[in-house]
């Protein structure tokens, strides 16, 4: 697939992963709108990019604001022309027990990650379908596969965002429409679980936030599809889970998932 001259939403591209894939993107040619709150975030993104030759656009936008983001996809197709990919990226996660969050900490997780990845595929969709072609990729997390504990409204998003995929890789099968979702493990040097400043379990180890990108890549050459990226093959024992949720809670447990979430609890 050439994706030269291709014009990609980036969301979530201030800080973090997003930065990684908006820039390798933009270095196979894709034009670059970048989308966050963080001006100053999006601003180095788009430094960085077009420093290597390739052009960026940023669009400073606070997600959860879902009623805003219908006009804001017109205005983005007006001034920036056809959008081909759209990738679902920005996320937060908020480490704690479930009885001790808000009405609005909950509503903040779920409109990031999930309402507003719907959201602009909702609008974005009819107009990908309009011109044939188009690629819409969900970055989900394993903690969608397998639910965290303390994070859990966090796993509830992700795997929202997962299993929608699910259904409209399937429902989207027979159109020009590809939908593809991504599932990161621990992910090293840049992004949320980093930022925690906490050790991975040594036996599930960490990737870096380019195998992220490469990901995004990889899907966009091979079509519609669910891509895994962990440091260590994971599906064996995701499959374990769908046959013995104990058994699959126990080795959770033994790897120190539990345990590694509740040091990151904010108090
Ligand atoms: N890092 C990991 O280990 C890991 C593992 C599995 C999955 N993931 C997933 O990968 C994606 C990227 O995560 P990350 O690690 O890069 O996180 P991050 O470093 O915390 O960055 C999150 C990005 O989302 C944006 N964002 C958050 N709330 C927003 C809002 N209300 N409106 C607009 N933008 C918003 C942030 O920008 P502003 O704050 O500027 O708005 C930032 O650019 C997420 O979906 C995450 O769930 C990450």
């Amino acid at each position: 697939m050439n994706l030269a001259g291709k014009t990609a939403i980036v969301t979530g591209a201030s800080r973090g992963l997003g930065p990684y894939i908006a820039k390798t993107l933009a270095e196979k040619g894709v034009k670059i709108v970048a989308m966050a709150r963080d001006i100053e975030g999006l601003e180095k993104t788009k430094s960085e990019i077009q420093l290597s030759g390739q052009k960026c656009n940023i669009v400073s936008i606070d997600l959860t604001k879902i009623n805003k983001l219908e006009n804001l996809i017109k205005n983005i197709w007006d001034d920036f022309g056809p959008i081909d990919l759209l990738i679902n990226n920005a996320g937060i996660e908020n480490y704690q027990h479930f009885d001790h969050l808000s009405k609005d900490a909950i509503s903040n997780i779920i409109s990031t990650n999930l309402r507003a990845p719907l959201e602009l595929t909702r609008c974005i969709l009819p107009k990908m379908i309009n011109q044939k072609s188009g690629h819409i990729i969900n970055i989900s997390s394993l903690a969608g596969k397998k639910g965290v504990a303390y994070n859990s409204v966090y796993s509830a998003s992700k795997a929202g965002l997962l299993m929608w995929s699910d259904a409209l890789r399937q429902e989207y099968k027979n159109s020009p429409i590809d939908i593809s979702v991504i599932c990161p493990g621990f992910i090293s040097e840049a992004g949320m679980f980093f930022d925690g400043n906490v050790d991975a379990p040594k036996i599930l180890g960490t990737s870096s936030p380019q195998k992220v990108a490469n990901a995004v890549i990889k899907a966009l050459k091979k079509g519609s599809c669910e891509i895994i990226v962990n440091a260590g093959p994971i599906r064996p024992l995701l499959a374990l889970g769908q046959i013995s949720w104990k058994l699959a809670d126990k080795i959770t447990r033994l790897f120190g998932v539990p345990a590694l979430s509740r040091k990151r609890i904010s108090v």
